[in-house]
């Protein structure tokens, strides 16, 4: 039978949320990305004037707000955030609030209330390893720090966001080494995961290898 739990983590750029969205749309699954929350905690905090060091104001606002995830938008009480937690500074936010292991605790009840009942294709970086280990297709995608760099600037210059590779390269390396290093939940791949490693190979590429996954025709 397909799976119906894919999960999908790995380092920041690997085309995650990317091969999610295509996932959901070709495969008829409901895509959550784990990402958006962290950066929309992230992101209220600083609209609040809170300070990302201070873990238990920044549980506070976790605790407090509304985000939902409509059709690739994301709500902050309501109102549409989608561009402003796309920014590389949103990104270090999420990563500074998904420290803090009560916060995460908000994001994974949400994450799973979403998720019942539903297939649903999740992305982020303990999807497989702690938010749903019981998910029946785990994959991890990767590629190397360059080719995530370059698909990063892609995408922020396609969003309108003008930074220099050496910028994105910088904000990818320092994002993977607190990912990979955090005490709680951290990036790693998850038991069971495939491996997959997207350095030189298309979406389209990629997509084939995970359809078979899906379809369990090797
Ligand atoms: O995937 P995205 O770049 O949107 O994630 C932003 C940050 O949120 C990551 O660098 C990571 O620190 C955090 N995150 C996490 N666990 C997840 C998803 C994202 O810690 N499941």
């Amino acid at each position: 039978p397909e799976p119906t739990i894919i999960t999908i983590d790995g380092p920041a750029g690997a085309g995650k949320s990317t091969l999610a969205k295509e996932i959901a749309k070709k495969f008829g699954y409901l895509h959550l990305d784990s990402g958006a929350l962290y950066r929309t905690i992230g992101y209220a905090c600083v609209q609040r004037g809170v300070d990302l060091s201070d873990e238990k104001k920044v549980l506070n606002v976790a605790r407090s707000i509304s985000v939902e995830l409509q059709n690739g938008k994301v709500l902050l009480n309501g109102e549409d955030v989608t561009r402003q937690i796309r920014t590389p500074e949103a990104g270090k936010w999420a990563s500074q609030v998904a420290q803090y292991p009560e916060v995460r605790e908000v994001v994974v009840q949400i994450l799973r209330k979403l998720a019942r009942g539903k297939k649903v294709v999740v992305d982020g970086r303990d999807a497989g390893s702690y938010i749903f280990p019981e998910a029946q297709l785990k994959i991890y995608l990767t590629a190397s720090s360059q080719e995530r760099a370059k698909r990063r600037l892609e995408e922020l210059k396609r969003k309108g966001f003008n930074l220099s590779y050496e910028e994105v390269l910088k904000e990818i390396v320092e994002r993977d080494r607190k990912d990979e290093n955090r005490p709680f939940a951290p990036l790693k791949v998850p038991e069971g995961a495939v491996i997959i490693d997207s350095t030189g190979k298309t979406l389209e590429e990629v997509l084939q290898e995970v359809e078979k996954l899906i379809k369990n025709d090797p």
